[in-house]
C-alpha cells in the first residue's frame, strides 16, 4: 500500500481516470462501434496469472486504455442502435462514482439514511409521471428483469396470504398468467423462479402490428377457467423488446378487472413516453396496472444499472410480499426508519445507492429535457422510416410508436429467393455491418422471419447518422448481394 492519503489517491487516480472517461468520449464520433476482436483474442489479452504484488495504478488504467476500452462496445456512440442501452449521461456516470465513495448500503435506512429518503424521492417522482397517485410506493431494481420478477410475486402473493409461506404447489398447478408473444423473457423465467413454472404463461398472439389481440385473450382465459385453471394476472407491454409498440392498457385493464386478476404494465423501455406531453397519450391507461416496470437505464440515459418496480397501491403490498426481520435488524428502535428500509420491499439485501445516479439525472435533465430528448428519438426514428419507405429495396415491419424501426432488405434478387434464404439475407447483412463497425444494430425474428431492428438511444445520434446508417444499408446490401 502507498503512504498516499486516501484523498491523495481519489485526488491522482480521480484525474487520470477523468482524462480516460474524456477521451473515450472524444472518440465516440469515429471509433469502430464494435470490436473486432473474437472471444479467444480477448482471452489472451486478459490470461494472467493471479496478481501475487499490487502493482500501480497508472499500470492497470495503461491497460484499461490499451485493452479494455477499444474492445468495449461502444454503446454510448451516435451509432451503436442495439437493445434499449443508452448513451450514459456524464452526471450519471460521476454520480456513480460518488456513490461508489458514500459506498451506503440502500437495504435499510440505518445504513444509508440519505439513500433512502432519495430512494423514496425517485420512486415518488416515478410515480407522479405515469399517473399514480399519492399513495403508490416502490422499489429500485437491478433491471426490468428484477423488476418483473417483484411485480409478479406481489401478484402471486395476492392468491392468498399463505402463498408466501406454503408456496405455489400448495394452491395446485392451475395458476395462470396472460401476456402477448411479444412479451420479454423475464416474464417467462419469474414464473419459474416463482414456482409456478414456464407453462402458467400463456402467450398470445399479436395483431399484424404486434399488438396483443384482446379476443385471442380472452378466448385463452374462458378455456382456462372451463379447465379449471386460474387466470391471476395480466402482463400489458408498453414498448415491447422487438418492436417497441404498446398494447391497448385501457382495455386489458377492463378485461383484468373482469377476471379479478392482477394488471401489471412492462414499461421498462416505452415508459419513457410519460415525459412528453405530444407522446403520454400512448401510455393511456397505464395508471390502472396494480404495478409497473419502468427502467431508467433505457430511456432515461441512467447508466446500468437502474430499473424500478411501482405498485399502485403503496409499500405496504411489497411488505407484505417481500419483508423479512432478522434479529441483526430487528432493535425496537421505535421502527420510524423502518418504512425506509428497502430491503424490505424488494429481494435485494445489500443495495447499492443506485439512486443517487438517478435523482441526478432525473434533476439535470428535468421532464423538459427528457420530453425533448424524447421526443427528438421518434422524430428521428420517423425519419429513418421514411428514408426506408422511398427505397424500394427495403420493407418496413410493424409501426413506429416508439423510437424503433424494423425491417427488411429485400430487393428484386432476394425477394425471388425462397423464405428462409431471405432470411439468411436479413442476418448476412446484419452481420456486415455488424463487423463493419461503422454501426450497430440486432436482428430479431417476427411473425416467423428475420428482420432488422434499429433502436435510436443515444442523446448523441443526431439525423446525419441517420442518413449514415441507410447509406451503409445500402452500400453493404449491394457489395452482399453482388458476392451472391
Ligand atoms: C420490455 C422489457 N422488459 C424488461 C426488460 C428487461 O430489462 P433488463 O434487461 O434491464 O433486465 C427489457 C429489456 O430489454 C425489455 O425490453
Amino acid at each position: 500500500m502507498t503512504r498516499e492519503s486516501l484523498s491523495e489517491q481519489h485526488e491522482r487516480m480521480g484525474r487520470a481516470v477523468t482524462k480516460l472517461i474524456s477521451e473515450h468520449a472524444s472518440r465516440l464520433e469515429t471509433a469502430p462501434v464494435m470490436s473486432s476482436a473474437t472471444p479467444d483474442d480477448l482471452a489472451r489479452l486478459f490470461a494472467e496469472p493471479l496478481p501475487l504484488s499490487g502493482m500501480p495504478a497508472e499500470e492497470i488504467f495503461e491497460k484499461f486504455a490499451r485493452d479494455i476500452e477499444p474492445n468495449a462496445m461502444q454503446v454510448p456512440s451516435p451509432r451503436y442502435f442495439g437493445q434499449f442501452n443508452p448513451a450514459p449521461l456524464a452526471i450519471g456516470v460521476w454520480a456513480d462514482a460518488l456513490s461508489s465513495s458514500l459506498n451506503q448500503n440502500a437495504g435499510a435506512w440505518r445504513n444509508g439514511p440519505t439513500s433512502a429518503m432519495i430512494e423514496a424521492q425517485v420512486i415518488r417522482w416515478l410515480c407522479e409521471l405515469l399517473g399514480y397517485g399519492a399513495d403508490a410506493f416502490g422499489v429500485l431494481a437491478s433491471g426490468g428483469s428484477e423488476a418483473n420478477l417483484i411485480a409478479l410475486k406481489c401478484a402471486r402473493d395476492r392468491v392468498s396470504k399463505d402463498i408466501s409461506r406454503l408456496g405455489a404447489p400448495a394452491f395446485g398447478r392451475g395458476l395462470t398468467v396472460y401476456t402477448s408473444n411479444q412479451c420479454h423473457y423475464s416474464v417467462e423465467k419469474s414464473l419459474d423462479i416463482l414456482g409456478l413454472g414456464r407453462e402458467s404463461l400463456r402467450k398470445i398472439e399479436t395483431d399484424d402490428r404486434f399488438h396483443v389481440r384482446l379476443d385471442v385473450l380472452t378466448d385463452a382465459i374462458k378455456s382456462d377457467l372451463d379447465e379449471g385453471r386460474r387466470p391471476f394476472c395480466i402482463v400489458g407491454v408498453a414498448g415491447t423488446t422487438s418492436t417497441g409498440v404498446i398494447d391497448p392498457l385501457p382495455e386489458l385493464a377492463a378485461i383484468a378487472r373482469e377476471h379479478d386478476c392482477w394488471f401489471h404494465v412492462d414499461a421498462a423501455y416505452g415508459g419513457g413516453l410519460a415525459f412528453s406531453d405530444k407522446h403520454k397519450a400512448k401510455l393511456r391507461g397505464i395508471e390502472l396496472a396494480d404495478s409497473i416496470t419502468f427502467d431508467p437505464h433505457k430511456w432515461m440515459f441512467v447508466p446500468f444499472s437502474c430499473g424500478t418496480t411501482l405498485v399502485r397501491d403503496g409499500g405496504q403490498v411489497l411488505r407484505d410480499s417481500f419483508d423479512m426481520s432478522p434479529e441483526y435488524l430487528s432493535e425496537n428502535r421505535g421502527f420510524a426508519d423502518a418504512q425506509y428500509d428497502f430491503f424490505r420491499y424488494g429481494q435485494m439485501g445489500t443495495r447499492r445507492f443506485n439512486a443517487l445516479k438517478l435523482w441526478m439525472c432525473f434533476k439535470f435533465m428535468g421532464k423538459n429535457g427528457y420530453a425533448e430528448t424524447t421526443e427528438r428519438h421518434i422524430e428521428l426514428t420517423e425519419y429513418l422510416a421514411g428514408r426506408l419507405d422511398a427505397i424500394s429495396d427495403f420493407e418496413r415491419v410493424g409501426q413506429i410508436e416508439t423510437a424503433v424501426c424494423c425491417f427488411r432488405y429485400l430487393p428484386p434478387a432476394v425477394r425471388a429467393l425462397p423464405v428462409a434464404e431471405q432470411d439468411s439475407v436479413q442476418q448476412a447483412l446484419q452481420q456486415r455491418i455488424e463487423k463493419s463497425g461503422e454501426a450497430f444494430f440486432p436482428s430479431t425474428i417476427l411473425h416467423g422471419r428475420r428482420t432488422l431492428r434499429v433502436n435510436i438511444n443515444s442523446y448523441l445520434t443526431e439525423r446525419r447518422h441517420i442518413d449514415h446508417l441507410v447509406e451503409l444499408l445500402q452500400r453493404e446490401g449491394e457489395n452482399l448481394n453482388r458476392q451472391g
